[in-house]
């Protein structure tokens, strides 16, 4: 893309939109031109606070706009598939909110359809751009901590009253594992890969969304990694990656931004941590300067975040609910 500017869309005006907005104004040559939310006063006061140009009460409205090189899908999960497809029809690069869709068919046609069009698609999985998610990958590339046996990531806490109704309602594509389990999927198959083998099991609401789900992962060469999501505890929000020679450990949150993770190759109680330099914002300009740095490069897939990334992801989570024999 030969431009100096490049021009974004957010679609679908929620909370995490307003964190996005609000990283974008750190990132250069990056301009928030419009924005769309199916409620008005909504929009207006979004566009008002984030200095948005141009304002839609309805998604085709925006699309339509030949200005807009990029859009920013912020919408709940099971709208993905439709803003991606929609967005892509109008000619527009697409960053898709995680989960990137309901389940693999869904995210198989986006991708097909996006590489049709010869567009860019990347499912906004902000983790991976996430300077301490580099330095951890670097550090288990080094070999310091041997080859990788065991993995437990976790993510789960009780949602305050006021937490987004998206959470718990079936129509909304809720349930933890889309949400948070997402999370600790992608540890697993970014550090272990595509697991041989998948036990889970999932303890249901009353909406029909998991409000917890437990899953193993276990590999033909004997490493496991155990993953738990749930909306019904609070947990230690943490990874932990231990190898033959030591372990690495991120810290509460480790899905999001850092300022250092954990090192042990003396055993388990004799540990040090890495500093890792993080600067600014919410985090999630990591991910949209990786975007910008496609899309000036005329690239239509991420080599970070590919489509068979999103693709495998889903393929687990779909693999997830099938052994909890669980069809929602
Ligand atoms: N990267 C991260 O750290 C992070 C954090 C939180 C969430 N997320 C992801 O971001 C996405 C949005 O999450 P959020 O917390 O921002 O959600 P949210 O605040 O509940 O809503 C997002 C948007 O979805 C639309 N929406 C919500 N409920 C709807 C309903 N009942 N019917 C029709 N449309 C509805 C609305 O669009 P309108 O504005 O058009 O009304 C709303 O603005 C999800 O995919 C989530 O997993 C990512």
């Amino acid at each position: 893309m030969n431009k100096n500017k490049i021009r974004w869309g957010i679609l679908g005006c929620g909370r995490i939109a307003r964190k996005f907005a609000a990283d974008l104004s750190l990132v250069n040559g990056a301009e928030l031109y419009a924005i769309a939310s199916h409620r008005k006063e909504n929009a207006l006061e979004f566009a008002s606070a984030y200095h948005v140009p141009f304002v839609y009460d309805d998604y085709e409205d925006m699309l339509k706009n030949e200005n807009i090189d990029v859009v920013y899908i912020a919408t709940t999960h099971n709208f993905h598939y439709e803003n991606t497809l929609l967005s892509l029809h109008y000619g527009k690069a697409v960053l898709c909110e995680k989960a990137f869709a309901e389940n693999a068919d869904q995210a198989i046609e986006m991708i097909q359809f996006a590489r049709s069009k010869k567009l860019f698609l990347m499912e906004a999985l902000w983790t991976r751009f996430l300077p301490h998610f580099i330095t951890m990958q670097e550090l288990i590339a080094s070999g310091i901590i041997g080859e990788v046996k065991t993995m437990m990531n976790a993510f789960g806490y009780i949602p305050a009253p006021d937490a987004p109704a998206r959470l718990m309602k079936k129509e909304l594509a809720g349930g933890s594992l889309l949400d948070i389990g997402v999370y600790t999927i992608f540890m697993a198959l970014q550090v272990l890969g595509k697991p041989d083998h998948i036990q889970s099991q999932m303890t249901m609401s009353p909406t029909e969304v998991d409000l917890q789900t437990a899953m193993i992962f276990s590999y033909n060469n004997g490493a496991v990694a155990q993953n738990i999501c749930t909306y019904q505890a609070n947990l230690a929000v943490e990874s932990f990656i231990s190898g033959t020679k030591g372990f690495i450990k991120l810290p509460h949150r480790f899905h999001a931004p850092l300022e250092f993770i954990e090192l042990g190759t003396h055993g388990i109680l004799n540990k040090k941590t890495i500093p890792v330099k993080y600067t600014g914002g919410f985090g999630l300009h990591f991910e949209i300067t990786h975007v910008m740095d496609c899309l000036y490069a005329g690239k239509t897939e991420s080599n970070m975040m590919s489509h068979a990334d999103s693709l495998l992801l889903m393929q687990t989570m779909d693999e997830v609910k099938k052994q909890a024999r669980v069809n929602f």
